[in-house]
């Protein structure tokens, strides 16, 4: 299939938008699966890149993945392989969690390395200091991760920083692990409870404690279940911005309110009129759109994913708007980039502007941006580099005078349901090339 779409201007999008399962869930669900000795079976799963990525993966290694409509069911009961082959090197994130689980089954297992989108440095050192506290001999290769060990045991593990995946990995590791794992520092975006949620289904033990801590006192077998998972708040966002810069109106159903609550406060603050029912959730302009300055946080902070459809609709919000990533230090860039292709007023510096000083204060990295509206957009030709600064170039090319083309569209469709289908069911003028 084509990789790039023009894209021309055709006034307000409006309509409904159901999101699917979240993708930063979904393939976590997939991986944790593997820990049972019977399948199980996800609901509600995102129609997304991602998903097939991991679903080849786990299919490479001999687990049985069975897709029917929105229903995934794992099936771990085989003889698996302990190897994930370097064909995938790169491709998605997922692989760095595989390590806990096969090392229980095997004893030994290699990942290469992850991928994922392009948003900066992305290290793994928290996901390797946590499978050598559980007891592994962990080797890093120019080709991937290789870990071993005859039996994984309980440990205490802080982690410098809440990491998702890395607070993900400990959740799934620990579960099967001899003895109890207090893990603190954790990370408790919405997605990592829904996975500790499903572990706990499974037979895991588990609990969250107040702060960011976890206790979990390891099983010796798990066994498969079944859990629906909660509407994607990173792509209900996107549309609400996508509804709300054109002059139109996305109702997005799917998402809990709860998951979106300062996202939500965010754009009431930039002057949109909020519509929360039981139903659905949407944003409308009426009056002009005013400035904003937000800083990007773990949860429950404003998702550093929030960030690039934000910087669009900064363009077309009235004053400077300030923006200060302290998630990524290079992930303001990529949105940065392709807004600066299109004309619009923005500026990166190294500075921690409009917060507290963050991690990044002294790295020299550009992390903060000030975005000066209303800026006039206009069509360009844009290789978009990641999921969410691609949908936000696509936002971005709705409000632009005259065509966009834009390229790497792959991204995107990794990340969100069917956008084309959806964008274009909302009234934007889409085209494949
Ligand atoms: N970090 C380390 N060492 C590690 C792991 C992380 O220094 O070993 C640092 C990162 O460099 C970053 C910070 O910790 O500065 C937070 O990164 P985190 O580990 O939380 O990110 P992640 O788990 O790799 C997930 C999502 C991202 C989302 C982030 C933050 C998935 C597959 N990805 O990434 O989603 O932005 O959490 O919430 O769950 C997206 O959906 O577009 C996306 C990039």
């Amino acid at each position: 299939m084509t990789d790039t779409w023009e894209v021309r201007p055709s006034g307000p999008l409006s309509g409904d938008v159901e999101v699917a399962g979240s993708k930063n869930a979904v393939t976590k669900h997939m991986v944790a699966a593997l820990l049972a000795d019977t399948p199980s079976t996800i609901n509600n799963v995102p129609d997304v890149g991602d998903v097939t990525i991991t679903a080849s993966i786990l299919r490479s290694l001999g687990v049985g993945v069975e897709r029917s409509g929105k229903a995934v069911t794992i099936d771990p009961s085989g003889p698996l392989d302990r190897e994930v082959s370097v064909e995938y090197t790169g491709l998605n994130r997922i692989s760095i969690l595989l390590l806990g689980p096969l090392v229980h089954r095997s004893g030994e297992a290699f990942v290469p390395m992850p991928g994922g989108d392009k948003i900066g440095r992305r290290p793994i050192d928290f996901h390797v200091d946590a499978l050598t506290a559980f007891g592994a001999t962990v080797e890093e290769t120019e080709k991937g991760v290789i870990a071993r060990a005859s039996r994984l045991r309980g440990a205490r593990i802080d982690l410098p920083y809440p990491s998702v995946m890395a607070t993900e990995a400990v959740l799934i590791t620990a579960s099967l692990a001899e003895g109890r794992t207090v893990l603190t520092g954790a990370a408790t975006e919405p997605e990592v409870l829904e996975l500790a949620l499903f572990l706990q289904r499974m037979g895991a033990q588990i609990q969250r404690q107040p702060g960011r801590r976890f206790v979990i006192d390891g099983v010796s077998t798990m066994h498969g279940a079944s859990t629906t998972l909660a509407g994607d708040r990173l792509e209900a966002f996107s549309y609400l911005v996508a509804g709300l810069i054109s002059g139109g109106q996305v109702r997005v159903k799917g998402c809990p309110q709860a998951s979106l609550t300062i996202a939500l406060t965010t754009l009431q603050s930039m002057g949109a009129d909020l519509q929360i029912t039981d139903e659905y959730v949407a944003a409308r302009q009426t009056l002009p759109l005013q400035s904003v300055a937000i800083h990007t946080d773990t949860h429950p902070g404003f998702a550093t994913d929030w960030q690039s459809p934000l910087l669009v609709l900064m363009t077309q919000a009235e004053g400077m708007s300030v923006l200060h990533e302290t998630v990524f230090e290079d992930r303001v860039k990529y949105p940065a980039d392709v807004i600066d292709a299109m004309g619009g007023e923005i500026e990166m510096f190294n500075t921690c502007l409009g917060g507290p000083n963050c991690r990044f204060a002294d790295r020299n990295a550009k992390h903060s941006v000030v975005v000066k509206g209303i800026s006039k957009l206009v069509g360009a030709e844009v290789e978009i580099p990641d999921v969410r600064a691609g949908f936000s170039g696509v936002i971005a090319a709705s409000v632009a005078d005259g065509m966009s083309r834009i390229s790497g569209v792959r991204h995107l469709e990794r990340g969100y349901d069917n956008p084309f289908d959806r964008l274009s069911g909302l009234g934007l003028d889409l085209a494949r090339m």
